[in-house]
This record gives structure tokens, C-alpha cells and sequence, in this order.
């Protein structure tokens, strides 16, 4: 029984996996959080009151009480997940159950990303109701949980059954009371060109928060917080962890409390969010997915992958072999026209490409970033035979076409701008900040949203166009749309994500068939909102081998490699200088989805021969990158060798990895252990060395590196 209800304890226990998550309806009504780790029978657990009774008059019982959804202004103290203003500016809310339902599968969400299942089979969710009865604040707490997993997911359904306006002012998707103390917490922390870099710190006494109000995900903080017991590494202890399904602002934090308890919470961030709910109206929160492990770091990453890879990602995509692509960025930038493109495009078909990226430069008078971001039209001067004209010519060397758009932004030297300067994000009378030379459109407005699909879709169903890579290069100032009454302008950000997840929805489901890619100056909003819609995303601007293996590891720790664009690019790499041998930038890159930003006109002979063998090892192991498990085994932040393996879902066949950066002196061979394998299974690799599979997860295998940056890719079958 995945979702049990347990009359005398008043418990409900959702299952699944090895995981269960137990909520307590109190005497008084109140909803409060008993249990979430390994999985127990729904019978076990009883709440004990004195537990959590504190007699100083200064922690009034709700301070110190586990609520399962803390609400303002009745003695919680922390910041609420349900935080709401009334009409005559009062902050107080309390929260009773009402009614509790026990639902099969997984009811989605509207307008907002989410993980889903393909028969009810596959989750089961409870749906409370609570009500607020002085102001008529209904919330419907959505959980579900995943049978295979123990995923958890949650959404809060706000709505004003009052007669009076209500504004919502705090909105967490996930707040999780531990019962413990004595843990770490583990965030992505990173900047432009260096995303995602694994932070763990003590859970000390107060508050640790990591947020964005860029109005996107961000480069600086993924929306991604998790809480492990002290001893807890790659391969063992407990994990607690919360990841936001939204691309926008958000907010995520530990709070340890006076008994050294810490809750772990994830949601909208109140300093770029509010929103009024006239009397009738309602509001979603985007969905938090939880995920518990008991095996460590790995374990909690490879839920997320599995359910990531088969039940986030959508469309014709999702099962399918990526195609290896060139895309022209740093091959050509924007210095290009024609026949440029087109010797390009057939030295890619030379090396074994299959899909050939148009980057930025093609539109307007684009022959900079100063310019055109708007003007969804081709530059005749560049490219004299037309998109149709450039598309049938790639189409004709065995080749697909993608092509790059940036749809969300207006360049203020644009036609766009001219005809409608009120339609970017600015305030009245105030300076409009520029990033880039480039402006915001405001998609919080259905006109701007209208333009866009419009826009897009005209060059898709005209130009036969199979790939998109979709990106998004600054972020939100000024944003107070000019469309609201002041009351909502802060709604804005808000509206903007739902705004865009409108047009992703239409964009992506008029065009079936092409890949979209996401981006935003890399991975700036590599997050399980644009995986909805775009199963894979362009991990990040710096294509550097070396930096690539701390951000393909740091990505992992939440994110498929499926979902990864990774790229081999020319060298001295262009954002850090570096030369690394082809051989370690094709080893690295083929962790992820594999492609080239490079010229290879500008290959010699044996580079070319080099590259077309490195494609067509690429072609054999896509699948099983795609869709085995991922395994850590030796972090680029810990010392000079990395490594990582893909092991296949019947365990019969291992890809590992394994790279050195910079030789150490005197230093013993590396022996790394493989992870997920059979006992007693042989496994050969390809150049007939066999080892027992217990050898090799307790004794490991000795990497043969020499050098700096060396790599050694092995793949190894069961016989
Ligand atoms: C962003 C992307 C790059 C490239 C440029 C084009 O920075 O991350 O890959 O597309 O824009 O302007």
C-alpha cells in the first residue's frame, strides 16, 4: 500500500522504494510531519506529543511543533510556507485539516511543469485540504509518491474562499522538520562559465540560505538543497534532498531549531514575489520533488536521474539517441556568411556529424550582440539562399539543421523595439538596465507570449528546422510589469515563468519533432522546469575538458547525463586557454550529449582520422550513456583522477571513465572500485583482461594514466 491511513495513530504513510514519509493529523487538526527515510510498515510510527513540548512561555507550542506547512502570524517563527496579508494588512493564518483523499497515479498541474507517470500504477497521491476559517483560505497539499522510488513530489493549491482579497506573501513548495541534527548541507554553487560546483558546509545553528531573484534558476545557486548525515559520502549514509520543478526566483534554506533540528525547505523567494487572490481565485506553487537515499550521494542522484530522464523529460525525444552535433559558436561566432557555414557543415558530415547548429548571427542585421535580438528574420546578406535555401543545402550532405533563437529578449536596435517600446520589462520614468545591449521582454503579458509562438513557429514550420537550442542571456531588473496595477507588480516574475511555460508548451507541442536545447549563457537555467519542456540543456559556456569534468560531476549530482550538451572545442580553449589533447576533450564530452563547437576544416589529417573514430565510439556507447546508471567514483574536487561509469540496466555491460589532470611525482597507481555490478558475473574488456565482478567492486581496477590530461575510457562485458 503505497499511501496507507492508520486510524488510531491518525498517520498517513506514503511508500515506495525503500522510503516512506509519515504525516500526523493532530487533536486539534494541525498537520504535522512525523517521518520521512527508510521505508516502515504504516503502523509503526505514533506521535508523541511531549516529544516536542517546550513549557517557556517565549516557544509557543506552534514554534517548536514539526507542522507539515508552517503558516504566519500564529507562532511560527521561521519564514512560512504559506504566508498571507488580508485586506486590512494583517499577517495571520492557521491552518486546520478539513478532509484528506487518497488518489491513484499522479494528478498534474496546469500551466506548470512536472514529473508525471504513464499508468496510476507507477505513483499514488494524498490530497489534504486545510482551511484558514477567518479569512477563507483554502490550501490543497498535493503529495504523491513514487512506487519504483520513494520520490516524493508537492505542490500547495492556494485559494481565496473569503470575500475579500488575500495576498499571498511567502509560498514554500517543500518545508521538511528532520526530527535531527548533526548534518551537512549540500548545494550547486557556481557563476557564468563555472556552474553547479558541489558546497558542503556543517548545518550549524541558525539559518543557511542559498536564492536567486534573477528571475531565472541562475548560475549562481541551483534550486537544489540537501541535508546528509555527517558520515555520509558518495556511497552511504542518509540524504535528504529538495530540487524545485521552476526556472524562475526561488528560495531554499535549512533552519535549525532551538532543540538543533533542521528542516529543509524549497519555494518561491519572497523577495521578488507576491500575489493577490481575489475572492474565487487560485495559485499553484511549483512542485518540489524530495528524494530520500539511504545509500548515499549516488543513490539520491540516481532517483533523480531515472525519474528526470523518464518522467520529466517528454516527447519524441525522451527514448531516443541524441544526435551528435556541430554547432557553429565558436567555430565562427559571428564572422560568417553562406558558403562559410555550408564548408563547415560538410566538414561536420566528413567526421561523422549528423546534425549541423546554426548559432547566433543569423537574423536582422546581427553581426554582433548589439543588435536585432527580435528580428526573427534571416540576413539575406549572409545568407542569400534563405533558411530554406541553408537548410535543404545541409539537409542534402546527409545532415540535419538546427538553428539558434533567443526568443524571450529584444535588442533595443531591433524592429521589434521600434514598434513596441512599452513591450520589454521597465518602469515608468526610469532608466531600462541593459545586459548584453539586450532588454526583457515582458512574457508575463498574453501579447508579447502571442508574438513569440508566432515568431518562432513561423520560422519552424517554414525553414525545416529539426533543432532548437533556445537561450535566454541576462537576467530581470526593472521587473514590475507596466501592465499590472501596483498592487500585483510583483507578480511579475511569477507571470513572466508562467508566461514562458505557456509558449514552451506551445512552441514544443506544435513541433514535435524537433530537439530543443535549452540554454542561458550555459547553464544558467539547467533545472527541471526547462527539462519539461526541452529534454536537454547546454550545460554550460565553458567548454574546457578540465572544467568540464567539475561541471558534468557537479550536474550529476541532480541531472542525467541525457540532459547534458557536451562538446568538444577547439584549443587553446577560448574561456580558459587550456590545451588538452583531443583524445581527453572526446573522452570527457562523451559523458554527456556529444557534439563539437569547433571548425574541423581546421583539423590536420590524423586529427580528422582521430575524430571520426572518436564519433563512431560515440554512436556505440550513446545508448548506454543515455540510459544507464551513473556512478561517481572519484570527484575532480578531491584530487587530480576522476572518475565515473555507466552501467547498464541489466548490469552486463560498464563504461568507465577516468581522467588525470596533473600527474603527481611519486605517486602509486590508482585503483578505482566499480560500483553496481554483479558478484559473480566475469566481465571482459575489449582488449580481454576478464575480472570477477566482486574483484572489481572490492579490490577496483587500476587505471593505466600517465601524464597530464590523460584519460582512459573502457568498456566492459559480462562473458
Ligand atoms: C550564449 C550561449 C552560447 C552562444 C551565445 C550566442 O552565451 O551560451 O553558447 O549561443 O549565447 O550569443
Amino acid at each position: 500500500m503505497p499511501v496507507e491511513w492508520n486510524e488510531s495513530a491518525r498517520t498517513w504513510t506514503l511508500s515506495g522504494g525503500d522510503v516512506s514519509y509519515v504525516l500526523h493529523r493532530d487533536g486539534q487538526d494541525r498537520l504535522l510531519h512525523l517521518y520521512w527515510g527508510p521505508r516502515l510498515p504504516g503502523d509503526a510510527l505514533r506521535y508523541e506529543p511531549s516529544d516536542y513540548h517546550s513549557f517557556a512561555s517565549f516557544d509557543l507550542p506552534v514554534s517548536v511543533l514539526p507542522s507539515e506547512i508552517p503558516v504566519c502570524g500564529t507562532g511560527w517563527f521561521g519564514t512560512p510556507a504559506v504566508g498571507i496579508r488580508d485586506e486590512k494588512g494583517a499577517e495571520v493564518v492557521d491552518l486546520k485539516v478539513v478532509s484528506a483523499e487518497i488518489l491513484p497515479g499522479k494528478p498534474l498541474p496546469d500551466g506548470l511543469p512536472a514529473v508525471y507517470t504513464e499508468a496510476d500504477t507507477e505513483a499514488d497521491s494524498l490530497a489534504f485540504c486545510l482551511e484558514d476559517a477567518v479569512s477563507g483560505l483554502q490550501v490543497t497539499a498535493v503529495y504523491s509518491v513514487f512506487s519504483d522510488s520513494g520520490a516524493v513530489t508537492r505542490r500547495l493549491i492556494l485559494k481565496n474562499a473569503g470575500n475579500a482579497p488575500l495576498m499571498v506573501t511567502s509560498l514554500l513548495s517543500a518545508s521538511v522538520p528532520l526530527w535531527q541534527g548533526n548534518l551537512d548541507i549540500l548545494h550547486l554553487n557556481g557563476a557564468w562559465a563555472r556552474e553547479r560546483r558541489p558546497v558542503r558546509v556543517p548545518a550549524c545553528e541558525g539559518e543557511f540560505r542559498i536564492s536567486s531573484a534573477r528571475g531565472a534558476s541562475g548560475h549562481e545557486e541551483n534550486p537544489f538543497l540537501a541535508l546528509c548525515e555527517r558520515g555520509a559520502d558518495e556511497f552511504s549514509g542518509q540524504v535528504w534532498s529538495v530540487n524545485l520543478v521552476y526556472s524562475g526566483s526561488f528560495l531554499a534554506f535549512c533552519r535549525t531549531d532551538i532543540f538543533g533540528h533542521a528542516r529543509l525547505s524549497i519555494g518561491m523567494n519572497p523577495d521578488v514575489f507576491s500575489w493577490t487572490l481575489d475572492p474565487g481565485e487560485s495559485l499553484t506553487s511549483p512542485e518540489a520533488v524530495m528524494v530520500f537515499s539511504a545509500s548515499g550521494l549516488n543513490g539520491m542522484s540516481q532517483v533523480y536521474h531515472r525519474l528526470y530522464r523518464d518522467r520529466l523529460v517528454r516527447g519524441t525525444w525522451r527514448d531516443r539517441s541524441r544526435p551528435i552535433l556541430l554547432n557553429s559558436w565558436e567555430s565562427a561566432y559571428f564572422d560568417f556568411d553562406e558558403n562559410r557555414l555550408l564548408e563547415i557543415a560538410r566538414k561536420a558530415a566528413e567526421i561523422g556529424a549528423e546534425l549541423f547548429v546554426l548559432d547566433d548571427g543569423w537574423f536582422g542585421k546581427r553581426n554582433s550582440d548589439n543588435c536585432s535580438l527580435g528580428d526573427w528574420t534571416v540576413n539575406p546578406e549572409k545568407i542569400p539562399s534563405g533558411l530554406k535555401g541553408l537548410s535543404d543545402q545541409v539537409h542534402d550532405l546527409g545532415l540535419q539543421f538546427g538553428l539558434w533563437f533567443e526568443p524571450e529578449m529584444v535588442s533595443p536596435d531591433s524592429d521589434l523595439y521600434r514598434a513596441h517600446p512599452d513591450w520589454c520589462l521597465h518602469v515608468e520614468g526610469r532608466p531600462r538596465t541593459q545586459a548584453r545591449q539586450q532588454l526583457i521582454l515582458d512574457l508575463s503579458r498574453p501579447e508579447v507570449q502571442d508574438y513569440i509562438i508566432d515568431a518562432v513557429s513561423g520560422v519552424l514550420s517554414s525553414s525545416g528546422i529539426d533543432y532548437v537550442k533556445w537561450d535566454m542571456n541576462r537576467n530581470m531588473t526593472e521587473a514590475f510589469s507596466v501592465s499590472l496595477p501596483p498592487e500585483r507588480r510583483k507578480e511579475t516574475q511569477h507571470r513572466y515563468m508562467l508566461g514562458l511555460y505557456r509558449v514552451l508548451e506551445a512552441v514544443t507541442s506544435a513541433f514535435p519533432q524537433v530537439l530543443f536545447e535549452s540554454c542561458s549563457g550555459g547553464g544558467g537555467r539547467f533545472d527541471p522546469g526547462m527539462l519539461y519542456y526541452m529534454p536537454q540543456t547546454w550545460t554550460s559556456d565553458d567548454t574546457d575538458a578540465v572544467e568540464r569534468l567539475k561541471l558534468q560531476y557537479g550536474t550529476s549530482i541532480v541531472y542525467p547525463a541525457s540532459a547534458m550538451g557536451a562538446h568538444v572545442s577547439a584549443v587553446p580553449n577560448h574561456q580558459t586557454g587550456r590545451t588538452v589533447p583531443l583524445k581527453m576533450r572526446g573522452d570527457v564530452a562523451l559523458g554527456g550529449n556529444f557534439g563539437f563547437e569547433l571548425d574541423p576544416g581546421k583539423f590536420s589529417p590524423e586529427e580528422l582520422e582521430e575524430t571520426r573514430k572518436m564519433v563512431l565510439r560515440v554512436k556505440e556507447l550513446r545508448d548506454l550513456t543515455r540510459t544507464g546508471t551513473f556512478w561517481r567514483l572519484l570527484s575532480p574536487f578531491a584530487g587530480h583522477i576522476t572518475a565515473w561509469a555507466f552501467v547498464s540496466q541489466d548490469q552486463r555491460k560498464v563504461l568507465l571513465c577516468a581522467y588525470s589532470v596533473l600527474s603527481v611525482p611519486n605517486s602509486a597507481p590508482v585503483r578505482v572500485r566499480l560500483r553496481g555490478l554483479k558478484e559473480d558475473a566475469w566481465y571482459e574488456t575489449e582488449d580481454g583482461r576478464r575480472f570477477l565482478g566482486a574483484a572489481l567492486l572490492y579490490q577496483g581496477i587500476t587505471l593505466p594514466l600517465r601524464g597530464d590530461f590523460d584519460s582512459f575510457v573502457c568498456v566492459l562485458k559480462s562473458v
